[in-house]
């Protein structure tokens, strides 16, 4: 039994750890490369990392070498936890050059061959990678992003919804100090405090939860034709991003009905049988004051969306809370569940994988 070799870049920072802790004993897929900038290149991840996570780096992690973004990687599989500057171009030269590449950064998220992948909302996209393919003359390599932290707990509430016709939305954010990687936003600026901008979220809620919750037309994706009104805040929590959410709807389901949705939604098969997929991906909770950040993010081992607070709106129509773990769910686990996906889906070469399966024979 073998597993597959992964490579992470961005290693050292929020997103790039989250990456290491949730690949330990993963059952397909091992760490073999670590990279960083020419901060941390040439330097034990002990030495180059600042661990900001609960705990320790697993074993054998701060011993190993930190390797250059610039060098040619080994691991057929990459992660990649870059910021968007450092990601636009090279992310696109390790997939030509046969890397399957997973990437959070924003920098390729809404070009129109490139998946932005989330498998409980739109698994069916993951096929976009054979027109990026034969588009771009790529063998092997690939590559397909996740979206934006805060855009997750909104498509993951509102696919269940879409039967009824998504015509307008109003989203506010409360997004954790984590969103903004480490060190992030000053203490200074954070403590007893709220900022009521976040750079470029906004954007990125209006256009990412489009394309998400768009349909797969076959050599493309087809956005959802809705109008996305975002504001997006920054608030003194950890980790967690919650979303207050109004919509209209073109049909008028019962608040039951739509609690229902909720509860009993799971995506088509092969989705629930992947490794890192929760047994359900949406919890409503009753309780009137919920959900919350410190109390909810870690529900299914931070891959569940919590959904609490559903109720009339007289602007337009329903309004209720959603909130995701934004660096499990809405990064480095939506990554590793996406690369779970496309071997399952036969689009790694040479490591098509069976859902239950321990590990590559
Ligand atoms: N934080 C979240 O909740 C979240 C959620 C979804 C998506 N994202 C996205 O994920 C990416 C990483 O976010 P983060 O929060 O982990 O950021 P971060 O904590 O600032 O970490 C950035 C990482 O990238 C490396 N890096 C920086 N400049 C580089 C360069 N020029 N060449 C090579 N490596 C470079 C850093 O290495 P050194 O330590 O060596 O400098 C570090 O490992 C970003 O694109 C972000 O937008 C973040």
């Amino acid at each position: 039994m073998r597993k597959l070799n992964v490579a992470i870049l961005g290693a050292t920072g929020a997103v790039g750890q989250r990456f290491i802790q949730l690949l330990e004993d993963h059952p397909w897929f091992q760490v073999a490369e670590l990279i960083g900038s020419s901060r941390s290149a040439g330097k034990t991840y002990g030495d180059a990392a600042r661990w900001v996570l609960d705990g320790n780096p697993p074993a054998g992690i701060t011993d190993r070498v930190v390797g250059a973004l610039d060098e040619p990687l080994e691991s057929p599989l990459v992660f990649s936890a870059l910021p968007k500057e450092a990601a636009r171009l090279r992310e696109l030269e390790l997939a030509e050059a046969g890397h399957v590449v997973c990437t959070n950064a924003s920098a390729n998220r809404m070009l129109d061959d490139v998946p932005l992948l989330l498998p409980e909302v739109n698994a069916e996209h993951v096929d976009l990678i054979a027109v990026q393919r034969a588009r771009r003359g790529w063998s092997g390599g690939a590559l397909v992003a996740n979206s934006n932290c805060t855009v997750m707990p909104v498509v993951m509430s509102l696919k269940p919804l879409r039967k009824y016709g998504i015509r307008r939305l109003h989203l506010v954010s409360e997004q954790a100090v984590s969103g903004a990687g480490y060190p992030g936003v000053s203490s200074m600026d954070m403590i007893d405090n709220i900022i009521p901008y976040v750079p470029g979220d906004e954007d990125k809620m209006e256009s990412e939860s489009l394309k998400m919750l768009g349909s797969f037309a076959g050599d493309s994706i087809v956005s959802l034709a809705s109008t996305v009104s975002a504001t997006c805040t920054r608030v003194p929590v950890l980790d967690g991003h919650l979303v207050n959410i109004s919509v209209d709807l073109a049909e008028q389901p019962s608040l039951s009905a739509i609690i229902d949705d909720w509860q009993t939604y799971q995506a088509a098969s092969p989705v629930p049988d992947l490794p890192s997929a929760p047994d359900y991906p949406l919890q409503y909770l009753q309780q009137i004051d919920r959900p919350q950040p410190r109390r909810d993010r870690q529900a299914g081992a931070g891959m569940m969306t919590s959904i609490g607070r559903l109720r009339e709106c007289p602007v337009l129509g329903y309004k209720f809370a959603a909130l995701s773990h934004n660096t499990v769910r809405g990064a480095a686990g939506c990554s590793i569940l996406n690369a779970e996906l496309m071997a399952v889906k036969g689009y790694i070469d040479g490591f098509q994988m069976t859902v239950g399966e321990a590990a590559f024979a």
